[in-house]
């Protein structure tokens, strides 16, 4: 104990900020405990470092603790209270090393105070609210004596089918690279040893996001220019950004799996960007590589994964059986054990474990006597984020914001449904804690209106998708079915409904529709639900549709009856209020679409920056050979970047510094927005290019900038953009990254779409 004391002395003041400034030395400490821990450890031990086990069922706690004291496990996950893990921690200060285990946990948006689900944060375009979710999650996690979080999850994803898309932050490059960023940063704060700091770990690397078909674990197939282009560079700027970890993607790519990719993971990770932290297999993933076929058995999966540099293996089934054989065998080198244990111990180490082992476990006499309590939470961070997070898709006739008066009929299956609210990786989150679309508009109306409630409809009918549910997460049950014939249920409604001044209906998915391994052939509402709508559009009432889904969904029938839509994806604990919030006009709403939301489901892939072709499609020439689809229009129903406000905004003409420019040179590209509404409001100015000749192909309009912007009503403001060569350059057919000479389309406006354009030429 001493000596681990006296090691962690120096490590405190390796990291302390007078020595930070002088990262050799810190550096070269570190790398000489680690040397001297190593060369004292045996092979087991080195072994036992590299297994990450989950609690479960699987293993009970005391067949854990036993394990953690000879030497035999490196970490855990799924256990996230200073209590459970306590004894863990105990356990391995009674091994022969002492090295620390270190815990972990998915906290994916919000740990025990839930923000909204990817898409939704992504939705906000605001990198302040977002940094702010990261970072509030990361104390609550911190709190509960976590270390590590399996996120941020960066994965680009241009297939609604894929249920993961509600995880991530969009089809957008450059979006999810500057999300990734905050998300890390904000994980990690500015020291990431810091006891209310968490290690991030980028995933799933990589280009999970492009599964065939958006069917979850399927193969991607994609040419080297698509990946380098559109889909590696968010998992790069993750690392960019210092994040500590990465953890290794489920799928193969062309045919190798990532976790036995050498491709991937050694020469592109490794070598070509120079990442020195830790890489973790997913979820059994190793003993996958037998399904994927690469392997025999579990003994040259355990091989394959470790000779790829997979460090840790998650949940771990063959690291610990076979690479014991492996290495004395000859099969496996030792050292290649050896680089993977340094990686972890040296992830331990800038946790601040060695230093400090509870760093985070705090005393047993301070925790909390009540692990949920509402004391813990942070709920104003929560509803400020989730605010801003919706997207406002349709407000014909200025049907919102509603006025707190006369009566209001809260309809719907999402309506009153709190498990729903908090999303698909709600982490610790409580539902009971979670504030439902009923309860919000309750307490936002108080006594100034009356508020009827009706459920109206099943989220789903169709047996086999509740089976499926019900069973996704955790086996428990998600979606309760009313048992009523669905025709009592809208008269139901329709009663209800009957003496109000205006209906608003919660309609879309259960959590667990927009989860992992929950793919969708279709991206409509459900029948159940849309029936109701038809019956409540009869009424001949407003219409408002409070929308709660993880991934675009086809709207065109709901877009034509409704006559307000709001998307709020999975909001969070707070949902209820902040919807409340937008819909009484407490907030304008400023969150603008990170996906492109088609008319169908034919549609897909469909994506805003997809390539130049040799027939585009011409809006009024439908019956030429162009590309399209003869039986429904070409365009989306709702492009990326688009969202409306309750004001409304106008862009001047886009004004250049100069119609050419050397390398080298930089450039200024500005417009004059204006509020012309009424209210005061934010609104998110984009600015994309195009390359217009190139050597190849390129996107019709790449994002590479974007302002969120507050106006009074009324006010102006000036808008400048600086590109520079590197906004203009793109992998070529060698795979070099570079711009070429010739001219730029430079686009600034509300959306994708709705843009202004100015053209420059780079010499
Ligand atoms: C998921 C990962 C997650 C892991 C641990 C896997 O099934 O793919 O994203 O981090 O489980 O919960």
């Amino acid at each position: 104990m001493k000596k681990l004391y006296l090691l962690g002395l120096a490590t405190a003041l390796a990291c302390s900020p007078a020595l930070a400034a002088d990262q050799a030395t810190a550096g070269s400490s570190k790398d000489a405990f680690i040397t001297d821990l190593l060369g004292r450890m045996t092979l087991d031990e080195k072994i036992g470092q590299l297994r990450l086990i989950s609690i479960g069922p699987e293993m009970t706690h005391e067949q854990i603790a036993k394990e953690i004291a000879a030497g035999h496990i490196g970490g855990t996950f799924n256990s996230v209270t200073r209590p459970e893990n306590r004894p863990m921690q105990d356990a391995a200060m009674n091994s022969r090393l002492k090295i620390p285990m270190f815990f972990a946990y998915d906290v994916i948006h919000g740990h025990r105070t839930i923000f909204p689900i990817g898409l939704g944060l992504a939705s906000s375009w605001d990198m302040d609210a977002i940094g702010l979710s990261a970072r509030t999650a990361a104390r609550e996690a911190a709190a509960d004596s976590l270390d590590m979080t399996f996120g941020p999850m960066v994965d680009i994803s241009r297939d609604p089918r894929w249920g993961r898309s509600s995880e991530g932050f969009g089809e957008d490059t450059y979006l999810v690279s500057r999300i990734a960023k905050v998300m890390v940063q904000g994980y990690q704060g500015k020291d990431v040893s810091a006891p209310d700091s968490i290690m991030a770990a980028v995933k799933h690397f990589a280009l999970y996001g492009g599964v065939e078909g958006g069917r979850d674990y399927n193969t991607v197939d994609m040419s080297p220019n698509r990946m380098y282009q559109d889909y590696l560079p968010p998992y790069r700027a993750a690392l960019d950004a210092g994040a500590g970890g990465v953890m290794v993607a489920l799928n193969s790519i062309n045919g190798v799996p990532a976790t036995s990719n050498t491709w991937l993971m050694q020469d592109l990770l490794r070598r070509d960007w120079g990442f020195k932290g830790l890489t973790v297999s997913d979820h059994g993933a190793i003993l996958e590589l037998v399904k994927h076929g690469v392997a025999r058995d579990g003994r040259e999966a355990a091989k394959l994964a470790i000779h790829a540099g997979i460090d840790l293996s998650m949940n771990d089934m063959v690291y610990g059986a076979e690479l014991p054989g492996l290495v004395k065998s000859g099969e496996v080198p030792e050292a290649e054990i050896d680089n993977a244990v340094r990686e972890v111990l040296s992830a331990k180490y800038d946790m601040g474990l060695f230093a400090d082992p509870y760093r985070r476990l705090g005393k047993a006499a301070e925790d909390p006597a009540d692990t949920n309590a509402e004391s813990r939470l942070h709920r104003e961070e929560s509803r400020s984020v989730a605010r801003r997070s919706m997207v406002l898709l349709k407000n014909a006739g200025n049907t919102l914001p509603l006025k707190k008066a006369g009566t209001i009929a809260v309809i719907g299956p999402l309506a009153d449904a709190p498990i729903d609210m908090m999303g698909s990786w709600s982490a610790a989150g409580q539902p009971t804690q979670s504030v439902t679309l009923l309860r919000g508009i309750r307490e936002a109306v108080g006594n100034q209106a009356q508020v009827v409630y009706a459920k109206g409809a099943n989220v789903t009918n169709d047996r086999n998708s509740v089976a499926f549910l019900n069973r996704i997460i955790f086996d428990r049950t998600e979606v309760e079915i009313d048992p009523r014939p669905a025709q009592e249920m809208i008269d139901e409604a329709l009663k209800a409904a009957a003496n109000a001044d205006v209906i608003v209906a919660a309609v879309g998915e259960s959590r667990g529709m927009s989860h992992e391994s929950a793919s969708r052939t279709t991206l409509e509402i459900p029948p159940p639900q849309r029936a109701l709508l038809t019956a409540l559009r009869a009424t001949g009432k407003p219409l408002v549709l409070v929308l709660m889904n993880g991934r675009p969904l086809s709207l065109v029938r709901e877009n034509e009856e409704a006559d307000a839509m709001l998307e709020t994806w999975f909001s969070g604990t707070e949902g209820g209020h902040a919807i409340a919030d937008l819909l009484f006009g407490d907030y304008n709403p400023s969150g603008k679409l990170p996906v492109t939301f088609p008319r169908s489901v034919g549609q897909v892939p469909m994506y805003y920056s997809h390539l130049t072709i040799g027939r585009p499609f011409t809006p009024g020439k439908a019956g030429n050979y162009t590309s399209q689809y003869f039986d429904e229009d070409t365009s989306p129903l709702f492009p990326f970047g688009y969202g409306l406000s309750y004001t409304t905004f106008d862009v001047s003409d886009v004004r250049l510094s100069a119609d050419r420019i050397k390398r080298g040179d930089t450039l200024k590209a500005s417009v004059t927005v204006r509020n012309s509404g009424k209210r005061d409001g934010e609104t998110v100015v984009q600015l994309y290019l195009h390359d217009v000749t190139a050597s190849m192909a390129r996107p019709i309009k790449e994002l590479k900038n974007f302002q969120k912007v507050f106006l009074k009503a009324g006010e102006r403001k000036e808008v400048t953009f600086t590109l520079s060569e590197d906004d203009l350059k793109f992998y070529n057919i060698k795979l070099e990254y570079a711009a070429e000479p010739g001219d730029f389309d430079v686009q600034i406006g509300l959306d994708s779409q709705d843009v202004k354009q100015a053209r420059f030429e780079l010499l």
